[in-house]
C-alpha cells in the first residue's frame, strides 16, 4: 500500500457538545461555509455560503423508510468538529500526490422514534460533502423508500446530464435548465448522477456521490427549482415494502453509512476539473501490495468486430484466433504497447446465453499464447462478457480468476450487456443496491487473484479506485464503438468536448480513442466525426490508466509517423491540468508523465475550428525542451480531409507559447521532452 503522508490532524472537539444554534463549519481557507439547520418541528437541512453569498439555500436532509419517517422529529444531542490536512500518494492517477484539506462537522441526532443518526459534513475549499451515519444500535433494519437530500441552488443554472434510464449511460449528455422558479423544464425527468452545472454568474458545480457502497446509485430530478434525490429502486418482490409505503430503494442494517453526497463548487472550469474531493472522500487503499497494478496502453482484437471485418464467434472471420493474437502480440512488442485485449476467445458467443470463461474456442491456444506473451513481455487482457448474467459469473469468480491468473492474465475487461442484469437477487437494475453489491464482489475477488478490472456496462464511478486501485477503468459512456455502428451516423463532434467535464469527472473512462481509418464498412454514413489529430488529442484529454489504442495494426502503419505519439504518450501522470476549455466546445489538457520531466499536451474541438494559445509556463525554468507537435493541416476538416496533418519539431522553453489551430472536429497533441 502506498504511504499516506499525514501532515496534521487537529481534532478540535471529539466529545459530544451541548446542542447549540451555531452549527456551521467553514472550509480551511474560509471561502465556503456550511450551516446545519433544524426547524422547530425537528426537520433537518443545510445551506452553503461562499464569501457570504448563499449558493445553496436551506435544503432538506433525511429519509422515508418503511418503518419510520426520518424527516422531522429530530433533536440535536451533540456535535464534533475536526480539521484535517494530509497528502496521499496515488497508485496511479492524474496526479501522484493528492492533498486532502477539509474541516468536518458531525451532528449527532436522535429521532423521536429513538433512532440515532449522525450526519458528517466535510467542507473543502472547492466544495462540500456529507453522509448519513446510523451508528450501531440494537436490531435496526431499515427499508429506505426515499432519500430526501435536496440541493436548492440559488442561481439560475443549466446542468449537463443524462436521463437516468439511458442504457449503460451510453448517451449524449445534454444541457438542461434548472430553473429557480420555473418547474416545467425538467421536472420529473429523472437524471443520472453526476450533474455538471453552469450557473448564470459563470461559476460551476459538479454534483455527484462518492464511495458508493452497499447502496443504490443516486439519480436526480428537479422539483420546484430544487435538485432532489431519487435512489435507484429494487425490482420485483424485493422492491415492495411490507407496509405498502412505497418502493424499496435500499435495505440497511446498522451500523451503516451512506455514500457521500458531494457538490464541487468552483469559480472556474480548471478548478472544477482539478477538484479531488471525490477521491478524498473514498477510503484509503485496502490492497496491501499494489506493485502488480500497472497502468497500461493496450490494443485489441476488438475494433474489427465493431466494424464487422471480424466476428466474436467462430467462423471464417473469427477474430480471436491464435494466429491473429500472435500477430497483435508481436506488433505490440515492436511498438512499445503494453498489452493486448482479445474478445471472442471463449465459448458462448453464438447465443450469448452460456458463456464459459475457462474454455477457449479450439482455434485459441491459451497455453501457447500466454507463454508467448510472457516471453515478449506483453500482457494479455482477458475478456469476460456475461451478457448480464451476473449471478452465474459471481458464483464462478474464484475459478475464473484462478484460470486467468494461471495464464498470466492480470487485467480483465468485464461486460454486462443487458438492460437489466440478473443478480443473485433476480432481475435488477445494475445501479441498484444488488448490482452495486455484485460489482464490489467482482473487484474484491479480482484483487485476491491480482487481477485489475476494466468494467463495461458499470455503475457510474464514484472514486472507489482509491480504495481498490485494481478497479482501473470503466465504460459507462457512449464510447468510440458507437461511431462504428450507430444508426444515427456516429457521435457529433461536440460529444468528446462534453465528456471531460461530465462523465470523466466521475472517473477514468474506457472510451477507446485512436481510430486512424475513417472509412466505415458497416453503415454508410456512420463514422468517427473527427480528424486524425483529434484522435491523438483524446489520449491526453481522456484519462484512463488502461488506455486502449483501438484501431487495427494496418491502419496504424498507414500513418506510422502519427502513431508515434500513441507509442510515446503515457497513461499515468505526475500532474495534470486543464489549460483552457468550455463545456461542449473544446478542451486543452497538459499532463506531466509520472516520474519524468516530460509534458504532453492534447487539444480537441467540436465542429468549430479554433486558434488556441498554450503558454508553456508549466515547463521547468531554465531548461530547454524538444517539442514535437502533431497538428491539423491548414485544410484539415473532419468530414472532408480528416487525414491532413503536419508534424513539427522545435526547441521550446517555459517562456514560449504554443500557437495551434484546430480544424473543425480537429485537435492536436504534443510531446515536450526535456533535453
Ligand atoms: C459492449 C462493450 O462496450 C464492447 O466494448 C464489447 O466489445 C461488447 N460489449 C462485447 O462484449
Amino acid at each position: 500500500m502506498k504511504k499516506i503522508v499525514l501532515f496534521s490532524i487537529l481534532a478540535l472537539a471529539f466529545a459530544a457538545c451541548r446542542p447549540s444554534s451555531d452549527v456551521s463549519v467553514s472550509s480551511p481557507d474560509g471561502t465556503l461555509s456550511l450551516r446545519f439547520e433544524m426547524a422547530d418541528d425537528g426537520s433537518i437541512g443545510y445551506s452553503v455560503q461562499r464569501d457570504g453569498d448563499t449558493l445553496i439555500a436551506t435544503s432538506p436532509l433525511g429519509f422515508l423508510t418503511g418503518e419510520y419517517a426520518l424527516q422531522k422529529g429530530f433533536s440535536l444531542i451533540g456535535k464534533n468538529r475536526m480539521d484535517h490536512s494530509s497528502v496521499w500518494e496515488t497508485v496511479w492517477g492524474e496526479e501522484r500526490l493528492i492533498e486532502d484539506r477539509h474541516n468536518a462537522l458531525t451532528v449527532q441526532l436522535r429521532h423521536a422514534s429513538g433512532i440515532r443518526m449522525d450526519i458528517e459534513f466535510r467542507v473543502f475549499d472547492d466544495g462540500i460533502a456529507f453522509r448519513y451515519i446510523f451508528p450501531g444500535q440494537e436490531q435496526l433494519y431499515l427499508t429506505v423508500t426515499d432519500e430526501l437530500t435536496g440541493y436548492r441552488f440559488t442561481q439560475q443554472a443549466e446542468a449537463w446530464s443524462l436521463l437516468w434510464r439511458t442504457e449503460y449511460y451510453e448517451g449524449l449528455w445534454e444541457k438542461r435548465r434548472i430553473a429557480a422558479e420555473d418547474n416545467t423544464s425538467c421536472t420529473q425527468d429523472t437524471l443520472c448522477s453526476p450533474l455538471t452545472i453552469e450557473f448564470a454568474d459563470g461559476t460551476y458545480a459538479f454534483l455527484h456521490e462518492a464511495a458508493l457502497t452497499d447502496y443504490p446509485a443516486q439519480n436526480l430530478y428537479v422539483r420546484d427549482g430544487m435538485v432532489c434525490t431519487c435512489l435507484t429502486p429494487w425490482r420485483g418482490e424485493q422492491g415492495e415494502t411490507k407496509s405498502g409505503t412505497g418502493t424499496v430503494k435500499a435495505y440497511i442494517t446498522t451500523p451503516f453509512s451512506t455514500p457521500w453526497r458531494m457538490v464541487v463548487l468552483t469559480r472556474t472550469l480548471p478548478e472544477l476539473v482539478a477538484s479531488r474531493i471525490m477521491l478524498n472522500l473514498n477510503e484509503p487503499c485496502r490492497i496491501e501490495d499494489t506493485s502488480w497494478i500497472k497502468p497500461m496502453k493496450f490494443m485489441g482484437i476488438w475494433w474489427g468486430m465493431h466494424i464487422k471485418t471480424m466476428t466474436w464467434e467462430q467462423g471464417p472471420r473469427h477474430g480471436a484466433t491464435t494466429a491473429n493474437m500472435e500477430h497483435y502480440l508481436r506488433f505490440a512488442k515492436e511498438h512499445g504497447i503494453d498489452a493486448v485485449l482479445a474478445e471472442g476467445w471463449n465459448l458462448g458467443w453464438e447465443d450469448w446465453k452460456h458463456f464459459s470463461f475457462t474454455e477457449p474456442y479450439d482455434d485459441w491456444d491459451m497455453d501457447y499464447l500466454s507463454a508467448l506473451a510472457d516471453s515478449l513481455g506483453v500482457q494479455i487482457i482477458g475478456h469476460n462478457e456475461t451478457g448480464g448474467n451476473a449471478a452465474d459469473y459471481e458464483r464462478e469468480l474464484d475459478t475464473i480468476y484462478r484460470y486467468h491468473a494461471r495464464h498470466g492474465i492480470h487485467a480483465v475487461k468485464t461486460g454486462y450487456v443487458a438492460p437489466v442484469i440478473r443478480t443473485t437477487d433476480g432481475l435488477q437494475w445494475s445501479k441498484g443496491q444488488s448490482g452495486v453489491r455484485h460489482y464490489r464482489k467482482v473487484i474484491e475477488t479480482a484483487a485476491q487473484y491480482r487481477i485489475a478490472i476494466d468494467n463495461h456496462e458499470p455503475v457510474m464511478p464514484t472514486g472507489l479506485q482509491r480504495t481498490y486501485p485494481n478497479l482501473m477503468t470503466q465504460e459507462g459512456v457512449r464510447g468510440q464503438e458507437w461511431n462504428a455502428w450507430s444508426n444515427d451516423g456516429g457521435s457529433p463532434c461536440e460529444h468528446v468536448t462534453v465528456l471531460p467535464y461530465t462523465r470523466i469527472l466521475a472517473g477514468p473512462v474506457d472510451y477507446t480513442p485512436g481510430v486512424f481509418c475513417f472509412e466505415n464498412p458497416v453503415i454508410p454514413g456512420t463514422r468517427v466525426h473527427s480528424t486524425l489529430m483529434n484522435q491523438l488529442g483524446l489520449f491526453v484529454c481522456f484519462y484512463s490508466p488502461l488506455q486502449m489504442a483501438c484501431d487495427l495494426p494496418e491502419h496504424y502503419m498507414a500513418h506510422a509517423d502519427a502513431f508515434r505519439f500513441i507509442e510515446e504518450v503515457p497513461c499515468d501522470w505526475e500532474q495534470s491540468r486543464l489549460v483552457d476549455g468550455r463545456i461542449g466546445d473544446f478542451c486543452i489538457f497538459a499532463r506531466q508523465g509520472r516520474g519524468t520531466a516530460d509534458w504532453y499536451i492534447g487539444g480537441i474541438t467540436d465542429e468549430e475550428a479554433r486558434e488556441t494559445a498554450v503558454p508553456l509556463d508549466m515547463l521547468e525554468d531554465g531548461k530547454t525542451y524538444l517539442l514535437t507537435l502533431y497538428r491539423d493541416a491548414d485544410d484539415a476538416d473532419w468530414l472532408t480531409r480528416p487525414y491532413a496533418y503536419v508534424i513539427d519539431n522545435k526547441e521550446v522553453t517555459n517562456r514560449d507559447t504554443l500557437q495551434v489551430r484546430m480544424a473543425a472536429g480537429g485537435g492536436f497533441a504534443a510531446t515536450i521532452k526535456q533535453k
